[in-house]
């Protein structure tokens, strides 16, 4: 499955702290824990023992370097995953294959990421997100949100401006300013892009002060990742060059269930995170439902089992990318 070798955003770095953290990534049960050096491991929730949840353990001190606990014998394993103690039996030394099955895990972009499987020399980038080395601009991590869907059908939305003026009435659109004008969309390595996306909007943004003409400019930088640059009218923010970014971040927990967080990039260092997330917080409930609600929660990657039209040539594209990766999780 080529799925677990992609990077994939599990949790906040914030929420691994010194207590082991239970996640899960493409169905499979997950352990967070943070060594002495404040490194973050991955390893799958399982002691290798007797199977016990490695997450109901603790991280303890050993020699001087953190080990994490099993709550079940008390076995301790090393940063690496090796077993260095057994502790009915203080002589025995573990072998080395008495270990904790360890995958890779990084921090970036406010995330931890795990990569289930490596293909050595070829693996996978991390998505990108330009603004977050732009030191002109603020980030602000939103969520999580769990959501009962596929992470596909997570990107979709994302991408999706003609659903604005319903779903999202009064905020980022009107009913009766629902055209969506032609735009460009084109394939790249990663995905596909997508550009002169233009919406008349209520409240473009959690700083917009009026109704404004807003031009959105996305990207699909991994089967599911996704991001967009927003550049409202001056006037309606009222700050000149204001500039926006968001990165749609997913972690697909199962193929029907997904856990989000948007990474949200701000020329505008002056309003406060709170008022940033109530209205990312705000927007996304909206959504909420409405996913939740289409059937299949899987995405189709037979263009003929759903209706196309030109508004939707962006997720056209990005089913057709998804069909040539070779993505079986969260699709169908
Ligand atoms: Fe983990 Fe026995 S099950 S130490
Ligand atoms: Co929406």
């Amino acid at each position: 499955m080529i799925e677990r070798q992609l990077w994939h955003p599990v949790v906040l770095a914030d929420e691994v702290a010194a207590a082991p953290v239970a996640v899960r990534l493409l169905g499979e049960n997950l352990v967070l824990w943070r060594d002495e050096a404040a490194a973050v491991h991955a390893w799958a929730d399982r002691c290798p023992h007797r199977g016990a949840q490695l997450s109901l353990g603790r991280v303890v001190a050993c020699d001087g370097r953190a080990a994490l606990e099993c709550p079940y014998h008390g076995w301790r394993f090393e940063p690496d995953g090796r077993c260095i103690q057994v502790p009915a039996l203080p002589d025995f030394v573990p072998p080395a294959t008495h270990r904790a099955m360890a995958h890779a895990a990084v921090e970036a972009q406010g995330l931890v990421w795990v990569r289930l499987e490596s293909v050595g020399q070829g693996d996978a980038a991390l998505p990108a997100f330009e603004a977050e080395s732009d030191a002109g601009m603020r980030k602000i991590s939103c969520g999580p949100y769990d959501v009962e869907t596929s992470a596909p059908r997570l990107v979709e939305n994302f991408l999706d401006m003609a659903h604005f003026g319903f779903v999202h009435e009064g905020w980022l659109g009107a009913r009766e300013m629902a055209v969506i004008d032609d735009y460009r969309v084109e394939a790249t390595p990663d995905g596909l892009r997508a550009t002169g996306c233009k919406a008349w909007q209520p409240q473009s943004t959690a700083h917009s002060t009026a109704p404004a003409q807003v031009e959105y400019g996305y990207e699909v930088t991994a089967p599911y990742a996704a991001m967009l640059t927003k550049v409202p009218e001056a006037s309606s923010v009222g700050i000149d060059g204001y500039r926006e970014s968001i990165a749609l971040r997913i972690c697909p927990v199962d193929a029907e269930r997904s856990r989000v967080w948007f990474r949200f990039a701000t020329s505008d260092f002056e309003r406060d995170a709170a008022s940033v997330r109530a209205f990312q917080d705000t927007i996304f409930l909206q959504d909420k439902p409405v996913l939740e609600s289409q059937a299949p929660k899987r995405l189709p990657l037979d263009l003929r089992a759903e209706l196309h039209t030109v508004a939707d040539k962006a997720s056209s594209l990005y089913r057709r990318h998804l069909k040539m990766r070779g993505i079986t999780f969260g699709v169908c």
